[in-house]
């Protein structure tokens, strides 16, 4: 039996990861911890929650033991353009908290997840059809951060034998809990705007093509890379994985279809715009399609008509 503790839980991919493996393996065996204390809401109602700062080793460590933890998905982070920010705060989580998960994990024999980025790669990668193996030259210090990352999953998957695996994930859109500063964070705050006020200023201009992923195919690649045959994994840490790449026009276009006076214009993020310039235009994700059947089953048309119907139905109940 399978017990999973959850770094990171309230954030973007953790909210929802969390109710989706408790689904799957049963809320008492599903861990979520935070370093807000989260104590009401479906978090705290479906299974256990934990307050826990990844930068402290003993707390990770006391966890996993009280648990008896043997998979963690370690999800705390600091998103790209935060990270520009205050990029002590992004090595500080991004690196420092990885080290303690993977050492807490080596001491008691546990597999991680890890979720690298698009932003693994930099300027000097090649932009179309991104390959798995390639250049990873990142200007941004989340992106440096993401690099480190892989190394040291890769490291001690080697030198352990530590079972860790992981995706570089694109922008991730979704209607829950709202991403926390990214870059791709646009393509999340555009369907909300577009049903509150019918009309977006977009951080990033019209050209800017980006890889992106709605959440259920996000859950879905944590999940089924963790139970992949491991005999089949030529690669583990970090596999390319996309759903669909657009820029800030073809994404306006779509939501027209639906609401046909929503307007966009433009006010480009200086920050935003060059850690956006140095992400790949579209990824080459076909090593996770063969290694373990990576798979996505939305695309721009049918995440649009989903978000916009979810979106809609809150702001209506008015909920937003
Ligand atoms: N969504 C992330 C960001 O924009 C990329 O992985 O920072």
């Amino acid at each position: 039996m399978k017990n999973i503790l959850l770094t990171g839980c309230g954030g973007q991919i953790g909210s929802e990861l969390t109710l989706e493996l408790r689904k799957r393996y049963g809320g008492s065996n599903v861990i979520g911890s935070d370093k807000r204390i989260i104590t009401t809401g479906p978090l705290a109602e479906t299974g256990p929650m934990e307050t826990m700062d990844v930068t402290n080793a003993a707390e990770i460590d006391a966890l996993v033991k009280k648990y008896h933890i043997d998979t963690i998905y370690h999800l705390a982070a600091v998103l790209s353009a935060v990270g520009e920010k205050n990029p002590g705060l992004a090595w500080n989580i991004g690196v420092n908290g990885l080290y303690n998960v993977l050492e807490v994990a080596r001491e008691n024999g546990c597999a991680v997840f890890f979720p690298s980025s698009i932003g693994a790669f930099g300027p000097t990668t090649p932009l179309d059809f991104t390959p798995q193996d390639t250049i990873q030259r990142p200007v941004s210090m989340y992106g440096v951060t993401k690099v480190t990352g892989e190394l040291l999953c890769d490291y001690y998957h080697t030198r352990y034998g530590l079972d860790t695996r992981g995706v570089r994930f694109p922008g991730i859109i979704s209607n829950d809990t709202l991403p926390g500063g990214g870059t791709t964070d646009y393509a999340v705050e555009i369907y909300y705007e577009a049903i509150k006020k019918k009309k977006f200023t977009c951080p990033l201009p019209a050209g800017t093509f980006l890889d992106m992923m709605y959440m259920p195919d996000a859950i879905d690649a944590a999940i089924n890379l963790m139970e992949a045959d491991p005999k089949k994994l030529k690669h583990r840490n970090s596999f390319n994985v996309t759903a669909m790449s657009f820029d800030p026009e073809i994404i306006a276009a779509e939501i027209r279809k639906h609401i046909p006076d929503f307007q966009m214009s433009y006010n480009p993020d200086p920050v935003k715009v060059c850690i956006a310039n140095s992400w790949p235009n579209k990824m080459d994700d076909s090593c996770a399609r063969a290694e373990w059947g990576w798979n996505p089953k939305y695309n721009l048309s049918s995440m649009t008509v989903d978000m916009l119907k979810v979106i809609g139905e809150k702001h209506a109940k008015g909920i937003l």
